[in-house]
């Protein structure tokens, strides 16, 4: 099976986690647009969805799932997303679409994040994946350097703007064996929007496509 079909299978296996009738928070990315497909296939009927991107609002609605404003919305059993990477305790990067404030405000509505991502996102350590933070623009020099500061080299995403209209930092370099005390840490910075670091928010299941079928981790 290719990375494509390890996809569809975690996708097609978290259409289980949807709680018919409610609503359901739907993350961004590769993964998740093969999980918009399958939810608008599989005839389950849903409340609507909360979603973390425009990209995923449009697919959503290019089904014919209504999408409803977070403001408007008290009650997610659960939100579905993908990863970048995830560690042995469900904590995450995230941001490699560029969606990760609104992931992580979506995330912060539901009582469950479910991670659906192929078996290659699994790490022992996250950061060998370049760690996305979304700034305020006029902070990012600054930030550069506290990053610096900590052995790492934060660049510049060339030519994106998030959905919020902010730049995005993608740092290298950092082995973070403390997901949560990094979040922390990085969150009080002046100018830190977000950063992609899913260890206050980590997932509390992930379904991992494997050439063998869906492996299932609790945490
Ligand atoms: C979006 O900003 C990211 O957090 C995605 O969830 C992550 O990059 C996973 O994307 P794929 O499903 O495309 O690998």
């Amino acid at each position: 099976m290719n990375q494509d079909e390890l996809k569809a299978l975690v996708a097609q296996a978290a259409l289980a986690q949807v709680v018919q009738g409610e609503l359901v928070g739907v993350g961004t990315g590769s993964t998740v647009d093969r999980f918009i497909d399958a939810l608008a296939a599989s005839g389950l009927r849903v409340a609507g969805a909360v979603s973390s991107s425009e990209r995923s609002s449009a697919r959503l609605r290019g089904h014919g799932i209504e999408v409803l404003e977070a403001n408007a919305v008290t009650r997610l059993p659960v939100y579905i997303d993908g990863a970048d990477e995830i560690d042995p305790q469900g904590c995450m990067i995230k941001g490699g679409g560029a969606a990760l404030t609104r992931e992580k405000i979506v995330a912060d509505l539901a009582e469950r994040f479910v991670c659906i991502a192929d078996q290659s996102k699994r790490v022992p350590v996250l950061g060998a994946f370049a760690l996305p933070v979304e700034v305020i623009a006029m902070a990012t020099a600054q930030l550069i350097r506290r990053f610096a500061a900590l052995g790492a080299q934060a660049v510049l995403r060339p030519g994106v703007r998030t959905d919020n209209g902010h730049p995005l930092l993608d740092v290298h370099g950092l082995r973070i064996t403390d997901p949560l005390a990094l979040e922390t840490e990085i969150n009080q910075w002046p100018g830190v929007v977000t950063v992609g670091l899913f260890a206050r928010h980590r997932a509390s299941l992930c379904l991992l496509g494997t050439p063998t079928g869906v492996q299932t981790l609790v945490f």
